[in-house]
Order: C-alpha cells, then structure tokens, then sequence
C-alpha cells in the first residue's frame, strides 16, 4: 500500500517555518510559533510520491472514459498554457477595472460568444458549477415571480415540473430556492409526456426544468409544444444546459422556448469534468429576465471593460469575486480555436453515440430504441439474469483499460449502463470499446463467476462499497 507523504517524510515532528526563513527577512511578530508539522522530503521524492499516485490514477490521457452523462472527453492542452499565462494568474481579482482590461475583455467577449451558442440576451458567468448554475436560475425565477405585477393578482407559484428522467441536481437545486417538484413520468418513447405535463399545470406553477436531449440522450420532439403550453399559463422553463454538446450550431435554448439557461463550461467548452476542480456554469436569461442576474456582469462603453453592478433586481453575488476565472479562460480559448466547427463537435458526439449503440443493441438490452443525440442508455438486466449484474460489467471494463460507463443512472432504466463516447474518440477506439463488451458478454454467458472476481488488474482491487460509504475515512491522523 502506498504510504502517504507525511509516512515518508524524514522529520515526522514537522518543521518549524520560522526555522527555513533568512533571519530578520521576516519580522519576528509574524512567524509562527507552532510546529506546522509539513512533511520534509527531497524535490526527486516529492515528485516520485506524486508520479506513483499518478499512475494510480485513471485518466483520459490513459484510455476510454465512456461516462455517460459527464463528457469525459479530452480538452486541448494549449487551454491550460493560456489560463496559466502569467498576466492571467498573477492578476488580482481586487485590481481595478482600470488595470484589469485584458481579463475583463476576455469575459465580455465570453459572455458574448455564449449569448451566440445559447441565443440568449444576456449572461452572468459568476457560477461554480453546473448545481450551481441551475440554482442561480431558479432564484432569478424566484423572485420574478416575487414581483407585485404577479402577487397583485394572487399568483403564488410555488411548484417546478420535473421529469423522472432528470438529473438529480434539477429538484436539489428546486428545492434549496423552496419551490416543490412535481415529478413527471416519461412516455414509453422516454420523451417528457405532453399529457402529465397538463395534468399537473395550473397557476401555481413556476417553471419546468428540462434537459434537452434527456438523460437518456433523446431529443425532446414535442418542446415546442411544451415551451407553448407553459408560456401560455403563464409559467418559464428551465434548460439544463449539461448536454450542450449535443446540439452546438444546431439549436439552441432559446430557438426551444426556454427562458433561463445554464452551461458547463466544464463539459463541454476546454474544461474536464469530474475530480471535484474547480468548473463554471454561466446562466444565461431572456431579456425579461435580464435585471435578476447575479451581479457584476461584465460591459463596455466607449472601449472601456467594467464590473456592471447596477442590476436593480439582481439576485445578489453567488460567488466571491468573479466565477472560477481559469475555467472562463479555457471556455474562452477553446470556442475561439474551434470557431464554427463547434457545429462539427455535436455532429461527431452523435455520430460516436449512435455507432456505439447499432454496434451493442442485441447483445445487450437497448429499452429506448431511437436515434440518439450525444449519449445512451442501455440496460444489463439480460446480463444480470445470466449471473454478472451491470455493476459486474462495469468493474470488469476496469480490468480492460477502459473506464466504467455511469450505471444505474437514469432511474428510469433498470440496471442502467449509460454511455458517452464523446466526439474525441477516434473509430478504432470505439471498436475496440465494442469488442470488449461483446467479450464481457460472452463471459457472463459462459461463467460468469469469472466475472465476478473482477477487477484483478487495478492497483486496488475489491473495496468494501458498504463500508467506504458509511464511514469514509478520509482524514490523516497525526498519532
Ligand atoms: C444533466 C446534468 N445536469 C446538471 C449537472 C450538474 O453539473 P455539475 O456537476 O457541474 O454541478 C450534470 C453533471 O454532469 C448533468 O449531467
């Protein structure tokens, strides 16, 4: 088992700071007094302990990472050497507007670009996060509705539609800005059901909140129709823009109908998802909307970039300073770099989609048979019936090089394997991802209990799953 560093530190009592600092550099009022207990060890260990947890590690740059749902595809390096640019990562968020030009450019011309691919009318790029993103949206959506024009005429609505197919965020983040979620059910084509639609709408509603194509990687057909007979009751609608991949130069949130929007920039514009980085979900607004933003926004009058702060209605600050700036930077080098072939960034995500799912529908059970947009979802239940469940499946991949898919997500599909090859996959590698799962097929078929010894060839092999959730432990403890 790999030791972790303070274990292989050679001064297990920890240096004292003051200890490696030039006498008088520093006055003595400022030095700690207290041992920090920082491991001690050589540049060359130092970096063979971070190499050899590294190569633990499954990573892009090792092989296919299929993770439905996530966008685990791989971003350009030259995004990380422009958000490391020195006149980038010295800049302090405190700086003048005066002195921070560049950086402030950078923002409006983002908020620009992504006005273009959402066709919104205006853009806040302050959220963290996907979760985060959609919560910003659903305050803005708050306290419109907040508004006298609408409590003067007895309007509560305090309700949000949401389809069962939906990502898990979209009621959490419903929810935390107090609305109550009503959940649809899908129709058996996995499409959101114009009918549960009206069967729960009244003047109560506030919005409903969709990701178009669905969790099941299906393209809404009837959006327009839904977009008509929400407006028309006065409600809004939510886009969850997570799958934006799917649809760049196509379509677009506001073409669909939807009022509010948000984007991971994380998934799909230069950033990786997962790991728990930092990531962006900028929210985009109809003009009506405008005023609630999350302040600053950035503009520019006469040439000159600045922090606008005066939005009357703003929902307030959702983050300190200005979003996660690196992240702003990737999305703003990678949409520049790919210019209109983001259009042909959609078309290969489809195109590896539908390929991955002819090649595997048969062997394994495809429950909503259709053209898919950038993802899918199969289903293991023949597999689990023959003795190897989906989980069985997804921890023999690991033995293959090859990342699980995301399984038992959606809820709607049982023993769900869902898969996203993205469109930075070449054809080879997509048909040596087919053969390993017609193989891990065939095995479960012949002796599945093979199966179930899996993985055998990861640097951890079989965890307690039981334990390592109901009590994790994650802390070093200093004996
Ligand atoms: C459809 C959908 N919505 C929302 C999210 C949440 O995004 P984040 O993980 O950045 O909070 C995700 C994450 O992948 C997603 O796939």
């Amino acid at each position: 088992m790999t030791k972790i560093i303070f274990e292989k530190s050679d001064n297990i009592d920890g240096i004292n700071i003051s200890d490696c600092i030039e006498t008088g550099f520093i006055d003595e009022k400022f030095l700690r007094k207290i041992p920090l207990n920082l491991p001690q060890l050589s540049e060359l260990e130092t970096l063979r302990h971070y190499k050899e947890l590294s190569d633990k590690n499954f990573c892009i740059e090792k092989g296919f990472y299929p993770l439905g749902s996530c966008t685990m595809k791989y971003n350009p390096k030259v995004n990380e050497m422009l958000a490391n640019l020195e006149g980038f990562t010295n800049l302090h968020p405190l700086q003048s507007d005066e002195n921070s030009q560049g950086a402030l450019e950078l923002m409006y011309n983002l908020q620009n670009s992504l006005k273009e691919v959402t066709g919104m009318d205006a853009i806040s790029l302050q959220p963290a996060a996907g979760a985060h993103g959609e919560f910003a949206g659903m305050m803005i959506i708050k306290k419109y509705f907040d508004q006298e024009q609408f409590k003067s005429k007895g309007e509560k609505r305090t309700k949000v539609i949401i389809p069962d197919s939906a990502h898990g965020t979209n009621p959490a983040s419903s929810r935390m800005c107090g609305f109550d979620c009503i959940e649809i059910k899908s129709n058996e084509k996995g499409q959101v059901d114009i009918e549960a639609i009206k069967a729960v709408l009244d003047k109560d509603v506030a919005a409903i909140m969709m990701t178009n194509p669905n969790t099941l990687g299906l393209f809404e057909e009837n959006i327009l129709e839904i977009s008509k007979i929400m407006h028309d009751n006065g409600s809004l609608l939510y886009y969850d823009g997570a799958n934006f991949n799917a649809i760049m130069g196509y379509t677009n949130p506001k073409l669909m109908g939807f009022d509010v929007v948000h984007i991971n920039l994380h998934k799909t514009f230069g950033t990786p998802h997962g790991g728990g980085g930092p990531g962006a979900g900028p929210i985009g607004v109809v003009e009506k909307l405008k005023d609630f933003l999350p302040v600053p926004v950035i503009d520019c009058k006469d040439g000159k970039y600045f922090r606008n702060y005066d939005f009357k209605k703003s929902i307030g600050k959702v983050k300190g300073f200005y979003g996660n700036f690196g992240v702003l930077v990737r999305a703003y080098a990678y949409i520049l770099m790919m210019g209109k072939n983001l259009k042909k960034v959609s078309e290969d995500a489809v195109l590896s989609a539908n390929y991955l799912k002819e090649k595997l529908k048969g062997t394994y059970d495809l429950p909503y048979d259709y053209p898919c947009m950038h993802e899918f979802v199969l289903s293991g239940e023949k597999q689990k019936e023959q003795g190897a469940s989906t989980l069985w499946i997804a921890k023999r991949l690991m033995d293959e090089n090859t990342h699980p898919p995301t399984v038992y997500f959606p809820l709607i599909v049982h023993e769900a394997i869902m898969l996203e090859p993205t469109e930075t996959e070449n054809k080879q590698r997509l048909d040596e991802f087919v053969a390993v799962m017609l193989k891990i097929a065939n095995e479960i078929e012949e002796n599945p209990a093979e199966v179930l010894k899996s993985p055998q060839k990861t640097p951890v092999k079989k965890i307690d799953e039981t334990l390592a959730a109901r009590q994790p432990d994650l802390r070093y403890k200093v004996s």
